[in-house]
């Protein structure tokens, strides 16, 4: 297949670097989006007078022609083409002849691929914010029915102190709630057309860059056209934003993970979400958290790569950029799979609710509780603290736990005990007494799930298409 750029050449070039320099086994995915973005360039160049009407819609019967027989698979994409743009283009010209010659007038590459990707992470980035909402719509389900399922919750992976289950899912709600925030900013920030740069110093043609801008959604032109073409900070912020999803995903499956062990049995896994093992029969295994889990570190590789790849570029567009879409790709399959796959393990999930409340009971996570109990009898904290100290060392020897104490034992160690202590300590008190805005308590979490509700019912950033 022939070359946009043969002219200047006297020789062939070698078939090797014909293969290291190709982008089109990996940019076809552009397809849709070169097309797009062709039909808005020829479209405003009409209406400035650089095509005739009946070019341009010669050239829009074209693309439109390619588009759907590409789709209904009777035109394969020619991978013997350098590129997506080439093929577009070869392929315009075999089949409306000369005027398809002009559809690049005013155009180069540059700004046709900074488009491309733009347009096609623009709806990724979109995609990624749907899945977010759809992942906090299950995790705030779990959270409204359990608002009464009493946990401990842990620091060092110790337990520490009661709290519930509700309580334990609203954290990650925050963290996904923020991580769609971050798509927002990014669409935001992103959402400016970056076709018209040319090469990288505009061009002489009239070309009217709102109104491309326009035709395509965004919010307007890009200003500069050396920063249009060589920018990719976007994708940078993008796979930032997808590795924190990932770190928020991956932790959430460490979890899962951990609460589905033998040891733990907090939770079940259900059969559609676990596998096997070749050799043992009795084996029920999380793999699809452990995958998550183990499928962050290639989202935060692609991030390192291309950081690592844009450090040292010269302004503007240099070829090192076309290292940008496979990690991005990549990088937009595994999220998408990842959060698809997690919120259906989530939903599918079971709780072994009489597990979590007995792990709760013991392992002294009332002991800050019934420190707080001596303060309210009059005793400083600090000298509470110590106290319940040597008790929880009196419930360790004795094997038992401080609500199983006889108040003669308790008072043997203060004489600030008295009947009501137990019911300071029980699991009751002890989260439903937590009421402070963010705490575990019934009330301040039915607060709190009022506003996720609403949140929930705002707009997408799909709407905003
Ligand atoms: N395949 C190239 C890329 O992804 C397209 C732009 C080519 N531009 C150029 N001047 N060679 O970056």
């Amino acid at each position: 297949m022939a070359q946009l750029w043969g002219g200047r050449f006297t020789k062939a070039t070698d078939r090797t670097v014909c293969d290291f320099n190709a982008s089109i086994r990996f940019d076809r995915r552009l397809f849709h989006e070169d097309i797009e973005g062709s039909m808005a360039h020829v479209t405003m160049l009409a209406r400035q007078k650089i095509l005739t009407e009946r070019e341009r819609d010669e050239i829009l019967k074209g693309l439109s022609g390619i588009r759907e027989d590409v789709d209904n698979g009777k035109l394969d994409i020619d991978e013997t083409c350098e590129d997506i743009h080439s093929f577009v283009e070869a392929e315009l010209i075999r089949r409306i002849g000369d005027t398809g010659k002009k559809m690049h007038t005013g155009r180069s590459r540059n700004d046709q691929v900074a488009l491309d990707m733009r347009l096609y992470t623009r709806k990724h980035v979109i995609r990624a914010d749907g899945l977010l909402r759809e992942l906090l719509t299950v995790i705030l389900a779990v959270m409204e029915e359990n608002l009464g399922t009493y946990m401990p919750g842990f620091t060092h992976l110790q337990k520490a102190q009661p709290t519930t289950l509700a309580h334990h899912y609203g954290a990650y709600f925050e963290m996904f709630r923020r991580d769609r925030q971050r798509m927002a900013d990014i669409y935001r920030r992103m959402n400016y057309c970056p076709l018209g740069a040319g090469a990288l110093a505009g061009t002489t043609y009239p070309l009217d860059r709102e109104y491309t801008a326009s035709l395509m959604g965004f919010a307007g032109p890009t200003q500069n056209s050396m920063d249009s073409v060589s920018d990719r900070d976007y994708l940078i912020e993008f796979l930032s934003a997808l590795s924190t999803v990932m770190m928020h995903l991956s932790r959430f499956s460490e979890e899962i993970i951990i609460w589905n062990s033998n040891e733990y049995q907090f939770v079940e896994i259900d059969d559609a979400y676990s596998t096997g093992s070749s050799i043992m029969p009795q084996k029920k295994n999380p793999d699809v958290a452990e995958l998550i889990r183990g499928k962050t570190g290639r989202v935060y590789g692609a991030l390192m790569a291309l950081l690592t790849t844009m450090k040292g570029i010269p302004l503007a567009y240099n070829k090192d950029m076309q290292e940008d879409k496979e990690l991005t790709f990549d990088a937009i399959d595994t999220v998408e799979d990842c959060l698809t796959l997690f919120a259906g393990m989530l939903r599918t999930m079971r709780f072994r609710k009489e597990r979590m409340a007995a792990s709760a009971m013991n392992g002294f996570t009332n002991a800050t509780d019934a420190a707080d109990y001596l303060v309210g009898k009059g005793v400083p904290f600090r000298d509470a603290h110590g106290i319940i100290g040597r008790l929880v060392l009196y419930c360790v020897e004795k094997k038992t736990s401080i609500d199983r104490l006889s108040l003669e034992e308790l008072q043997g160690i203060s004489d600030k005990f008295e009947e009501d202590i137990y019911d300071a300590v029980s699991l009751e008190t002890c989260v439903e007494k937590r009421l402070t805005i963010g705490g575990p308590g019934q009330e301040a979490m039915k607060a709190v799930i009022g506003k996720h509700r609403a949140y929930l019912e705002e707009g997408t950033l799909r709407d905003s298409e």
